[in-house]
């Protein structure tokens, strides 16, 4: 694992969209999967930059979500589809063809499971994983205690996750469960990128640096994976307290 930081946030966000961009300049169609909440929003204002200036081209890559809430798609104001659409799909007019995503409206949701975990494995697995690290370590949804080899699966969402998670939606939102990429995928994808940024997240960080890899910290399988690359801003690194 390597980890860099960066001073300001707009900094980190460039940064790691660098890495994506470099990553699809040698490999144009690369898979991709994507987090959505905050942390990469500056990630997608650098790379829809980089398409319409003409200095990236992602016309033949993939994208895949990260994850979804129980119950949610992409009309759901909040819902993990819903947000990236607005920051990346819709501004770059991605094709339906180039997105794969959960449905989490689906009344099989083991079956959207199989059909996400069939096509990453028939495409050979993932090229880029970006993810955020949330406040109790989670990966994507896969929360504390989630096995190391999990693919996609359905979670049962942390306490912690459904208060967090409120954030997203413009009003109270009863949350309980989510559809979610395993820690597995990010050990083996060949680009994991897990990024942080902020004073909130400095204390998890803090944690997840100093532990050991272990499955009651997710987001510590970045220790397990040497091709891992864990991005951060001064904020989300202070070595204080
Ligand atoms: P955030 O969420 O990017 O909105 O902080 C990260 C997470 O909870 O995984």
């Amino acid at each position: 694992m390597q980890l860099h930081a960066y001073s300001t946030y707009d900094e980190l966000s460039k940064q790691t969209a660098g890495l994506v961009a470099d990553y699809i300049r040698q490999k144009p169609d690369a898979l991709v999967c994507f987090a959505s909440g905050h942390t990469p929003i500056g990630v997608f204002r650098w790379l829809v930059d980089d398409v319409k200036a003409g200095r990236l081209d992602i016309s033949r890559c993939t994208f895949i979500g990260l994850d979804e809430w129980g119950g949610m798609n992409g009309s759901h104001e909040g819902s993990c589809r819903h947000m990236i659409d607005q920051d990346f799909f819709l501004p770059l007019d991605i094709p339906q063809q180039q997105i794969l995503f959960f449905d989490g409206t689906s009344n099989d949701l083991q079956a959207e499971c199989a059909r996400i975990n069939e096509f990453i494995s028939a495409s050979g697995g993932l090229d880029i994983m970006l993810v955020g690290i949330g406040l109790n370590g989670h990966l994507g949804m896969n929360e504390p205690g989630t096995p190391f080899g999990t693919y996609a699966h359905v979670s049962e969402l942390a306490e912690d996750t459904k208060k967090v998670g409120q954030k997203y939606f413009p009003g109270e939102t009863a949350l309980s469960i989510g559809v979610t990429l395993g820690l597995a995928h990010f050990r083996e994808a060949k680009l994991p990128i897990l990024m942080a940024s902020g004073e909130k997240k400095a204390g998890i960080v803090r944690k997840l640096l100093a532990s050991e890899a272990t499955e009651l910290l997710p987001a510590s399988i970045v220790h397990l994976a040497p091709q891992a690359v864990v991005m951060v801003d001064r904020q989300a690194y202070s070595t204080d307290s």
